[in-house]
């Protein structure tokens, strides 16, 4: 008991909630066996140890750094400025807060697409220095020889057509794929070369919900959806479009489930106000010194009035009792 209260007396910081029973891991087998099971899969995107935290503690199976997070998280106008290093920056962030979801990066553009061997070493690079457990890139059939080769040195590769938002311009803008027949055919025959190359998933983005039904039933690995709706083996979403972190726009496919923009806001307001009004710091967030101490301490400094100002106050308190 006596212990536990000079520990308590030595932490200088509080406690904050501890997470729940400790989950395990989730691997590639964990994913599959889900799939079979026809439960669909969760995935959530995560930025930073915080945002990989709440991930993992509010049981995802899936924790992707998508590259999202260059609009999202650091402010550029698309996905495409975002570099190599900075991505695995964020990649190992994540890692650090995300124990137990499986942890999916994205490739950034211009890391993969030329070459395929430079596709095999930027891989290599995001599962030996970011702690990522998968690759995820952008493309159909055209990224065929990339998947396999990458796939060949064993990184799981996670797939992505639709709206490839890397591709926004030559899209047009961030755009519903597959809306007309042949785009939609287009959108199957790309589904079936990346998983002939042998990716283990397929992130199916902005599409009728028909066509990503469809595609889901032929074929033989997860799809997870993105605006594509209901019937995909599992879905993913923009963690800060999902916390309503992002205000620049929503997505039509994104459901909010909190405006933490607001409620941030409102704290970092009511702090600038305590401030202001020096009603924060209370004293419960100062710390004490032992009168003994403050009292010899006036004595050192020649400050020996400050001692009889307090005496001053205290007997004053006393007569007004
Ligand atoms: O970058 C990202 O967040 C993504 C998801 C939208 C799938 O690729």
């Amino acid at each position: 008991m006596l212990m536990n209260v000079v520990a308590q007396r030595l932490y200088s910081s509080r406690p904050m909630d501890q997470p729940s029973a400790k989950r395990s891991k989730v691997t590639i087998k964990t994913l599959n066996r889900l799939y079979k099971h026809g439960e669909p899969i969760t995935m959530m995107t995560a930025q930073d140890y915080p945002s990989g935290m709440m991930a993992d503690r509010a049981g995802m199976d899936m924790c992707l750094v998508g590259d999202s997070l260059a609009m999202v998280a650091l402010g550029y106008d698309s996905t495409n400025p975002l570099t190599v290093d900075e991505m695995l920056h964020h990649c190992r962030a994540v890692a650090r807060g995300c124990k137990s979801s499986f942890l999916v990066c994205d490739l950034p553009y211009g890391s993969y697409e030329a070459d395929p061997t430079d596709a095999v070493r930027v891989s290599l690079r995001f599962l030996k220095e970011g702690n990522a457990e998968a690759v995820k890139l952008e493309g159909g059939k055209e990224m065929a020889e990339t998947i396999e080769r990458i796939t060949r040195v064993g990184v799981p590769v996670v797939g992505h057509i639709g709206l490839t938002p890397q591709r926004q311009s030559a899209l047009g803008g961030f755009r519903v794929q597959g809306k007309t027949a042949k785009q939609a055919h287009q959108l199957l025959e790309d589904a079936l070369a990346v998983q002939e190359a042998g990716a283990f998933m397929l992130v199916l983005e902005a599409m009728p919900e028909e066509i990503a039904t469809y595609i889901t039933q032929q074929l033989k690995i997860p799809t997870i959806g993105i605006g594509a709706g209901v019937h995909c083996s599992g879905q993913v979403l923009v963690q800060n479009d999902a916390l309503g972190l992002f205000d620049r726009f929503v997505p039509k496919f994104t459901k909010q489930y909190a405006n933490l923009n607001r409620i941030m806001t409102d704290a970092l307001r009511q702090y600038h106000d305590e401030v202001k009004s020096r009603a924060f710091p209370a004293p419960e967030n100062t710390y004490p010194i032992d009168p003994r101490q403050l009292e010899k301490f006036w004595e050192m400094v020649g400050e020996h009035h400050r001692n009889e100002e307090k005496h001053e106050q205290e007997r004053a308190v006393r007569v007004h009792a």
